[in-house]
C-alpha cells in the first residue's frame, strides 16, 4: 500500500512500484521548486523592508521637513526606486514566473541550479547597485558590474522559461496571457538593458552615480509600464477570472489593451509624455474592459484562506491604474510639476502594483510554497486597509505640498510613509509566519489525488 496520508476527501489508491517512482519524483522536485521559491520570496522581503521601504520613508521625512523635495541626493531616490522595482517586485516575478510559467506553459521542467544561480547574480547585482547608490565608494566599477550581473541573471531567467519544449505531445496554442506576460518580459529586458548602457556611460564620463533626471523619468515609464504593468495584466488574465468569478475574458480587447500600452511606453520613452499618458490610459481601462473586474461576476469569489475583501481590494488597486495614467497626463500639460508626477509614481507603484503584490501574493504563494495556509486573512485585511489609506494621503498630500497648493499638507507626507511602512511590515511578517507553519499534510502532488 502506498504511503498516501489520510486527507479528507481524498480516496487511498493501491500503487505499483513504478508509479510510487515517479510520484517520489515529482513530490522531490514539486519540494525543491517550493524551497527555490520561498527562498526568492524572502529575499524580496528583505529587499521591500530595508532598502526599499524603510530608505523611502528617510528620503519622504527629510523632504518634507525641510519642504523641499530637492533636498534628497537623487542619487537615494533612485536607489530607493531600484530597490522596491528590482529589488522587491523583480525577485518576486521571478521566483514566480521559475516556479509556474513551465507548469502553466507545461513545459520540460528545468535544471534547478539555473535558478539558485539566477538569484546569486540578481541579489549580488541589486545590492551592488544599492551601495553604489548609497555610499558613493568605488561606484564606477560598481554600478557598471551591478547592471552587468542583473542583466546576466535575466539571461539565465529567460533561458529556463522561454526555451523549453513542451513536456509531451503537440505544443498548445499561446493563450492572450502568454502574450501580455512575453511583453513584459520584452520590458524586463529593455529596462535591463537601458540600466547597463546608462551605468557604462554613468561610469565613463557621469560626475554622481545617479541617472539625469531627464533618463530617469524616460526609463522609468519603461521599467514600470513596459514591464511591472503587463506583468500584472498577464496574470491577472490568468488567475484572476477564476479567483473572482469574473465572465469570460475578452481576449482581443486584452491585447489591444497590451498594444495601446505599448505604444505609450514608445512614447513616452522618445518624450511625447502627454501622447504616452493618454495611450497608457486608453491601455489600461482597455484592457480593465477585457478582464471585466467591474462586471457582475457570474460565481462567487474563491477566497478561502485569504480575507474575503480581496476582490474589492483587486477593483481599488485597478482604479489607482486609472488615477496613475490620469496623473500622468495632468503631470505633463504641467511642466516642471515634481509634485503631480511623483504622485503619478506612487499611485501606480503603492496604489497599483503593492496593492496587487499584497492581494495576489497572500493568495497565491502560501500553496506555491509548499501547499501552506496564510497565516492571518485578517491581518490581510488590515495591512491593505493601511496601504491603501496611506497612499490616498502620500498622492493628495503630494500634489498639494510639492505644488505649492497647501502649506499644511507637508505635514501629511510623514503620516503616510508610516502607514505605508506599517502595511509593508505586516505583509512581510504575515508570509514568513506563513513559511514558517508546517504545510497542509499532502504528501502527493495534488494533480496526482483521485478527486
Ligand atoms: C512607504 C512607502 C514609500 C515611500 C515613503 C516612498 C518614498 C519615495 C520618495 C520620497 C521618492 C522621491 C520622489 C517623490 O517624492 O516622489 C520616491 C520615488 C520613487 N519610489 Fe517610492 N516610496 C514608497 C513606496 C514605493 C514603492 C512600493 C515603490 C515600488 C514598488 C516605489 C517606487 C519608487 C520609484 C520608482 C521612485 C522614483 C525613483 C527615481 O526617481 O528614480 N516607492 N519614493
Amino acid at each position: 500500500m502506498s504511503d498516501l496520508a489520510p486527507v479528507p476527501g481524498l480516496r487511498p489508491v493501491r500503487l505499483d512500484d513504478k508509479t510510487k517512482s515517479i510520484m517520489d519524483r515529482a513530490i522531490a522536485r514539486e519540494q525543491s521548486l517550493s524551497r527555490l521559491l520561498m527562498t526568492f520570496i524572502v529575499t524580496g522581503l528583505i529587499f521591500v523592508l530595508l532598502p526599499g521601504t524603510f530608505l523611502g520613508v528617510w528620503n519622504l521625512i527629510k523632504i518634507s521637513s525641510r519642504q523641499a523635495v530637492n533636498s534628497v541626493s537623487p542619487a537615494w531616490i533612485q536607489a530607493h526606486g531600484h530597490a522596491q522595482l528590482f529589488g522587491w517586485v523583480g525577485t518576486f516575478i521571478l521566483g514566480i514566473g521559475f516556479y509556474s510559467i513551465p507548469k502553466l506553459r507545461k513545459l520540460k521542467p528545468f535544471a534547478l541550479r539555473e535558478g539558485w544561480l539566477c538569484l546569486a547574480l540578481w541579489v549580488v547585482g541589486v545590492t551592488s547597485r544599492w551601495f553604489a547608490n548609497i555610499y558613493p565608494w568605488h561606484w564606477r566599477v560598481l554600478l557598471p558590474i551591478s547592471a552587468a550581473f542583473e542583466f546576466l541573471a535575466f539571461l539565465i531567467f529567460f533561458r529556463a522559461v522561454a526555451s523549453h519544449r513542451p513536456a509531451s505531445g503537440a505544443p498548445k496554442p499561446w493563450e492572450p496571457w502568454i502574450f501580455v506576460v512575453i511583453a513584459a518580459t520584452m520590458g524586463l529586458l529593455t529596462s535591463l538593458m537601458l540600466n547597463l548602457g546608462a551605468s557604462i556611460q554613468l561610469a565613463r564620463n557621469g560626475a554622481s552615480p545617479a541617472f539625469s533626471h531627464e533618463f530617469d523619468q524616460r526609463y522609468l515609464i519603461v521599467s514600470t509600464w513596459g514591464f511591472l504593468v503587463p506583468m500584472v495584466w498577464g496574470f491577472s488574465s490568468r488567475w484572476l477570472p477564476v479567483f473572482m468569478g469574473l465572465r469570460p475574458l475578452r481576449k482581443h480587447l486584452l491585447l489591444a489593451g497590451l498594444g495601446l500600452n505599448t505604444l505609450g511606453v514608445v512614447a513616452g520613452f522618445f518624450d511625447r509624455f502627454t501622447a504616452a499618458g493618454i495611450l497608457l490610459l486608453g491601455g489600461a481601462a482597455t484592457a480593465i474592459a477585457a478582464i471585466r473586474f467591474f462586471e457582475p461576476a457570474t460565481k462567487p469569489a474563491k477566497t478561502t484562506n485569504v480575507h474575503e475583501s480581496f476582490p474589492m481590494f483587486i477593483r481599488i488597486a485597478y482604479g489607482w491604474l486609472l488615477v496613475a495614467a490620469v496623473l500622468s497626463v495632468w503631470a505633463s500639460l504641467a511642466g516642471e510639476a515634481a509634485g503631480i508626477w511623483g504622485a503619478s509614481r506612487h499611485a501606480l507603484t503603492v496604489g497599483f502594483i503593492a496593492a496587487m503584490v499584497f492581494c495576489v501574493g497572500q493568495r497565491v504563494l502560501p500553496s506555491f510554497c509548499g501547499m501552506r495556509v496564510l497565516w492571518s486573512p485578517m491581518l490581510m485585511l488590515w495591512m491593505l486597509i493601511l496601504l491603501m489609506t496611506g497612499c490616498t494621503l502620500r498622492v493628495g498630500s503630494e500634489i498639494l505640498a510639492y505644488q505649492g497648493y497647501a502649506g499644511w499638507a507637508w505635514s501629511g507626507l510623514p503620516v503616510s510613509a508610516l502607514m505605508e511602512l506599517t502595511a509593508v511590515f505586516l505583509f512581510a511578517v504575515n508570509l514568513a509566519v506563513t513559511f514558517l507553519r508546517p504545510p497542509i499534510v499532502v504528501t502527493t502532488p495534488l494533480s496526482m489525488t483521485t478527486e
